[in-house]
């Protein structure tokens, strides 16, 4: 994913209230500052200088006046104007903004608008609430396209210019996951926040899993007594006992019946439309585990601290789809909107072909299978949901045995389940996986967060199509739009849950609202500067990934070492500096390899348009060519390849592995081992916690000699031979990492490929490569 910095820096540069004219008249194209670009854009003559002393005036009814209020904070948040919203009675002249709801001069298209700047007024008209507040976010943007100033700015000049704008799909959504880690109310509000800037307007939130049960239902209050709350897997875990309890503390939390109608509220006024999601017949251990009678008779040993695909299903059983109703019914007092989402993904049968009431039930019903077992079984809720004036949408998986008569389709095993979906005339939402899973990996660099493997850079998202080729022209109106999915095993805080979502969410905004000749990667990717400046403002973490410094560093025969730097997207220029100073705009700028002596500290980043977009890279030239995080290596094999943080220690800082977890195996690739006497390693051990549907895993591990286990580093592949073994016993006791070191067998002239691999006992701890490092210098005695 790495490309070489070949475009230049500032082609479509300094659109809004930077350019002087000579630079605009050179532009090739004019894009407003915008996320997502608006349809229709056409500039006129002179500037709105928009300052303290601009008003802001909505008509229209209440709606119109918050929109007002919301525009008038956003800007005093990011701006620091502190604008006041006036009476309509007053209206000024001149100076002012209007926003009109219910007279839409532009698009009647439902969340559409039309904005006019002239020199005089601002005008943003709808016809709907979320059209006047979309209205408002762009204007916001307007006023924001240059956040870089030194100093606060008297006044903001937007340019003349009217907008005529409406969505492409009406289902622009985020999935949230708090059963895995659980996201709190003030979390999920400032996501709805971020949303709503982006134009996003679908919150799906995924209230229940096997490891645990996120909404207080009243029937069932073991549910959240018991449901909600799991031991986090592991020794670390297991070695921090609450003092309230005396036994290991527990993790969870839920949302109360009163945190839910705030927040449905709260993400009402922000045109976003909660979808809840409650999980069945699978994914069900922590409901079972509080209510083991809704299952199909043996109790789960508890709420789940597993990853991956359990066992526990529902019953079939009368009673249970009471219980069932009785939960629905209660969510569907709390959330107003159209849908209801039950799941239905990665139900293994097992446990439905095993029991004997299950199996009597189908005999009684004639359901030949259990796929048809599972059908049945959404169709009988979907009855319910249709009786109470919802509508049922569901995992693609929903389509198997038959699908339920209105049901919706979200299909995310790729988008096959939205081409069968339209095919059977069922609306669809695409949010199919890996593109649309924001779990994953943003960048190989080592200082992504954890996540699943299978980068999904940027531009993938961006380059992502909603409307699947196959799909014949009269079965479009089927897709409703597309989502992306924030599963979060391996998102543990609310700032990991932003930095996974943005920009990417900004890339899905742009695709799902702009029309896809709009859709321009190289635009898209100047617009973002100015985008991270609004986060930076808001507070919004974010990742730079695409912009991040990928150093490839290679030691010469004479010592010195030949540095390049690249960036994932291509995009900005590289500046960097070798004295240790700070790297700013008006550093060097890097135009190829750099030749540097061991102890030179190297620091670049990259800038586009004059800001800085990426993290500061900084490293001495020896570490760079001698050290290798696991991210930086080449796993020997890719079958459930993860980004896992370390379980310890409790504060601070824990390290990230990328492995394999069913074959601890890595390679460096033509390491240079001329002058190498020694081998040092980090090592660490994680939680094996990761359930196969009641399979047992596949692991790859091949016996220890030392008893506790080892590391072994072979030369010329993982069938060379071997050139260093680290015995892992100083590091079976501790709970983080562990630098172990061992003497190379003989000396080596030349390159080779390095292959690390864990010897071990079992497979529980999972042994994990944090980073690994040749030594080139130390006492004699270290020498074989
Ligand atoms: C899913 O990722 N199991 C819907």
């Amino acid at each position: 994913m790495i490309r070489l910095l070949l475009v230049p820096g500032c082609v479509l540069a300094c659109l809004v209230g930077c350019a002087s004219p000579a630079q605009e008249a050179a532009l090739p194209a004019r894009a407003p500052q915008i996320i997502p670009l608006p349809n229709r854009v056409a500039w006129s003559a002179g500037v709105f200088a928009l300052g303290p002393a601009t008003r802001i005036v909505a008509t229209g009814g209440e709606e119109a006046i918050w929109a007002a209020h919301w525009l008038a904070d956003l800007l005093r948040r990011t701006r620091h104007f502190d604008l006041r919203v006036a009476d309509p009675s007053s209206l000024p002249s001149s100076g002012v903004i209007l926003l009109e709801l219910g007279t839409a001069q532009g698009s009647t298209a439902p969340e559409g608008y039309r904005l006019e700047v002239s020199p005089e007024r601002i005008v943003v008209s709808a016809n709907d609430a979320a059209g006047l507040f979309y209205g408002a976010v762009t204007l916001w943007q307007l006023a924001t396209a240059n956040l870089d100033e030194r100093a606060p700015a008297p006044a903001v000049s937007i340019p003349a210019l009217t907008i005529d704008d409406a969505p492409r799909f009406h289902w622009r959504g985020l999935m949230l996951d708090p059963a895995r880690h659980f996201v709190p109310p003030a979390s999920v509000k400032r996501m709805i926040d971020w949303m709503a800037l982006h134009k996003l307007n679908v919150l799906h939130w995924h209230l229940s899993d096997d490891q645990g049960w996120r909404i207080e239902i009243d029937a069932y209050p073991r549910l959240t007594e018991v449901g909600a709350w799991r031991v986090p897997a592991g020794p670390a875990a297991a070695a921090e006992i609450d003092p309230e309890t005396g036994e290991p503390r527990r993790y969870g939390g839920y949302y109360t019946k009163a945190e839910v109608r705030e927040i449905v509220a709260y993400a009402a006024k922000r045109h976003v439309t909660i979808v809840p999601e409650i999980e069945m017949p699978g994914h069900a251990q922590a409901a079972l585990a509080a209510y083991p009678e809704l299952g199909t008779g043996e109790a789960p040993p508890g709420v789940s601290a597993d990853w991956g695909v359990h066992t526990w299903l529902f019953g079939v059983d009368d009673a249970t789809f009471e219980a069932l109703e009785t939960i629905l019914g209660e969510v569907l007092e709390l959330f107003p909107g159209e849908y209801m989402h039950v799941g239905g993904d990665e139900a293994v049968k097992t446990r439905w072909q095993e029991s004997p009431a299950v199996q009597a039930r189908m005999r009684e019903l004639g359901i030949p299978d259990e796929t048809a077992l599972q059908s049945w079984f959404v169709k009988r809720i979907e009855r319910f949901l249709t009786a109470h004036g919802r509508k049922l949408i569901g995992w693609d998986e929903i389509l198997e045995g038959g699908i339920a008569p209105r049901a919706t389709v979200m299909s995310w095993r790729g988008v096959d389940g939205a081409l069968e979906a339209a095919a059977l005339g069922h609306d669809t939402v695409l949010a199919p996986s890996p593109t649309l899973y924001f779990d994953h990996r943003q960048s190989e660099l080592a200082s992504e967060p954890p996540g699943r493997d299978a980068v999904i850079p940027l531009e993938d998202v961006y380059r992502f199509r909603p409307m699947p080729d196959g799909l014949a022209p009269d079965q479009r109106h089927h897709v409703l739009g597309i989502q992306a999915n924030l599963w979060s095993e391996h998102i543990r805080t609310p700032e990991r849950l932003a930095y996974m979502a943005f920009p990417r969410a900004a890339a899905l905004a742009e695709i799902a609202w702009s029309m896809p000749a709009r859709l321009d990667w190289p635009s898209f990717v100047q617009r973002l500067a100015r985008q991270f400046e609004r986060y930076r403002a808001l507070g919004l973490t974010f990742a730079t990934s695409a912009f991040d410094l990928r150093p490839s560093a290679r030691r010469r025969a004479d010592g010195s070492i030949a540095v390049q730097l690249a960036n994932q997207s291509g995009a900005g220029e590289i500046r960097y500096t070798t004295d240790g100073s700070p790297v700013t705009p008006a550093a060097k700028r890097y135009a190829g390899t750099l030749e540097l002596a061991g102890d030179t500290e190297l620091a670049a980043r990259t800038y586009l348009d004059g800001r800085p977009v990426s993290r500061e890279l900084r490293n001495t030239a020896s570490r760079l060519a001698d050290r290798r995080a696991s991210q930086e290596l080449d796993v020997c094999s890719r079958r459930v390849v993860l980004a896992l943080e370390d379980d310890a220690p409790r504060e601070g800082p824990r390290s990230v592995f990328l492995t394999d977890i069913l074959n601890p195996c890595w390679t460096w690739h033509d390491a240079e081992l001329s002058g190498v006497n020694g081998i040092k390693a980090a090592v660490g051990q994680v939680p094996f916690n990761f359930q196969f549907g009641g399979e047992r895993p596949d692991v790859t591990l091949a016996a220890p000699d030392n008893p506790q286990g080892e590391l072994e580093v072979r030369a010329a592949g993982c069938d060379g031979d071997v050139v260093a073994v680290l015995p892992l016993t100083p590091a079976v006791r501790s709970q983080g990492v562990t630098v172990l070191s061992a003497p190379l067998a003989q000396r080596a002239n030349g390159s080779a490929d390095l292959c690390l691999r864990f010897r071990a006992p079992g497979y529980d701890p999972l042994w994990v490569l944090d980073w690994v490092e040749l030594e080139r210098a130390g006492p004699a005695a270290a020498m074989p």
